[in-house]
């Protein structure tokens, strides 16, 4: 199993691996609209506002994860991680965690001091994740389920309050996506 950053040419096997991946999960709707967001991201984002990786076993991409930028009124050097998917047969192998663990230590070797997710707050505790109010920090658009509002500084132990909005990069620009 080899871990890496992608690159654009993987974009339709990354796109097909999302959509997979979440119409296993979450029914053929959800896969089609994760794999098209996965693919917005890689085709529309600005290279400097977007990380992603992907774990590969035997020549296939099994696993793909993205952080994209957040920004915010004063500078932050944020990103939030989404989406993330570990191809079906092979969940539950500890692969996704070693996947995320793997983004967040480039993030960090990169300057990046905060990272943002929007999920589960069970799975995301297990690679450092809290959750935080959006008194703490404002999420782009409003949230329809606040508890999965999470965050983790890799410089410090605390999230600092950070007044004003954020704003996420085009491909999250959706309300009902929050
Ligand atoms: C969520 C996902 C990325 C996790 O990757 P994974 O390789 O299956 O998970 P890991 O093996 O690294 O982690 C396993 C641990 O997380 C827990 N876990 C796995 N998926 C979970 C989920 N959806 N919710 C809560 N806990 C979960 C397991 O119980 C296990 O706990 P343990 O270590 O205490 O035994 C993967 O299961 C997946 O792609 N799921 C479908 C798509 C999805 O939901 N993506 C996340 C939202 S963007």
């Amino acid at each position: 199993m080899r871990l890496s950053s992608y690159k654009p040419t993987n974009a339709e096997e990354i796109k097909h691996l999302f959509t997979r991946v979440f119409s296993d999960s979450e029914g053929d709707s959800e896969g089609l609209l994760i794999g098209n967001l996965a693919y917005d991201l890689m085709t529309e984002t600005d290279d400097n506002d977007l990380y992603g990786f992907i774990t590969i076993d035997d020549k296939k991409i099994i696993g793909s994860i993205f952080f994209s930028r957040l920004k915010f009124e004063n500078e932050v050097n944020a990103f939030l991680l989404s989406p993330v998917a570990i191809h079906t047969q092979h969940q539950g192998k500890g692969i996704g965690q070693d996947l995320i663990n793997f983004g967040i230590s480039h993030l960090k070797e990169n300057g990046v001091t905060l990272i943002f997710t929007y999920g589960d707050p069970d799975y995301y505790s297990k690679v450092g994740f809290s959750p935080i109010t959006e008194k703490t920090v404002k999420a782009p658009f409003k949230l329809s389920q606040p508890e999965g509002w999470l965050a983790q500084s890799l410089v410090s132990d605390e999230i600092e309050p950070i007044t004003g909005n954020s704003y996420c990069v085009e491909a999250f620009n959706r309300p009902e996506i929050w």
